[in-house]
């Protein structure tokens, strides 16, 4: 059985996300900070399938749950009720919002969270436009990074079904995946991205 996906945040990245889930047949809960038609009336229409729930119903609900929101609003998330799920942190600081030197992630170091970093270096319309099936030849290649190895599993079988290949990095290498990383912005299919990777290996060895 597939888990349940959690989402939090209905905006650009968060429906493109519901939408590739719900056509893979994933089922998916979806909650929002603002409470107005207007979010009832994206979702229904981007993410079709998916069911807009209040955030508590849906963290109690999902195995795994997107963050989805501002990274300046990180913040404002209940990780208390998070601590049973898999969470993927997708949000990059904002240079207008958070300035060149952001203030640390919330997430990070905090104990008892399984957080996987993964679909932030690709921006929603490509996510939308790249995604392909399982199998598809120079299919496009999105980084999982954790130390977390069964938290990153859950998350890499996620991202294959919603449609690129998965390629898992330890949580040490997910700078790969930041704005000043190789992967950013880049469609990669998996060879080039595991080539990155081990240059990027190399080049580490060779500096000690
Ligand atoms: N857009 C992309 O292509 C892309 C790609 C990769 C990663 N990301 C990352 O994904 C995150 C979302 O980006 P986005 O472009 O989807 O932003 P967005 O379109 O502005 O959507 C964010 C949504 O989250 C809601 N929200 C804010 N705080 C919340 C909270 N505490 N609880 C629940 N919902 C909350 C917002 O509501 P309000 O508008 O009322 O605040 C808004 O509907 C960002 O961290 C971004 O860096 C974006």
């Amino acid at each position: 059985m597939s888990e349940r996906l959690g989402i939090l945040g209905a905006g650009k990245l968060g429906t493109a996300v519901a939408r590739l889930a719900v056509d893979a047949g994933r089922e998916v809960l979806i909650s929002d900070a603002r409470d107005d038609p207007m979010v009832e009336l994206v979702v229904s229409t981007i993410a079709a399938g998916s069911r807009l729930v209040p955030a508590d119903e849906m963290f109690q609900g999902s195995d795994i749950v997107l963050l989805a929101i501002p990274y300046s609003h990180l913040g404002q998330v209940d990780l208390g009720a998070l601590e049973h799920a898999v969470l993927i942190d997708a949000t990059n600081p904002w240079l207008e919002v958070d300035g060149a030197d952001p203030p640390e992630s919330p997430l990070r170091g905090r104990r008892g969270l399984r957080v996987v970093r993964t679909l932030n270096h690709l921006a929603y319309e490509d996510l939308i436009a790249y995604a392909e099936p399982k199998g598809a030849p120079f299919r496009t290649a999105v980084a999982v990074a954790s130390d977390d190895l069964a938290a990153r599993r859950a998350v890499a079988a996620l991202v294959d079904d919603l449609g690129f290949d998965p390629v898992e990095v330890d949580g040490r290498s997910a700078w790969m995946l930041e704005s000043n990383g190789p992967f950013f912005g880049r469609r990669l299919a998996r060879e080039e991205m595991s080539a990155l990777i081990s240059a990027s290996r190399r080049a580490d060895r060779l500096t000690w």
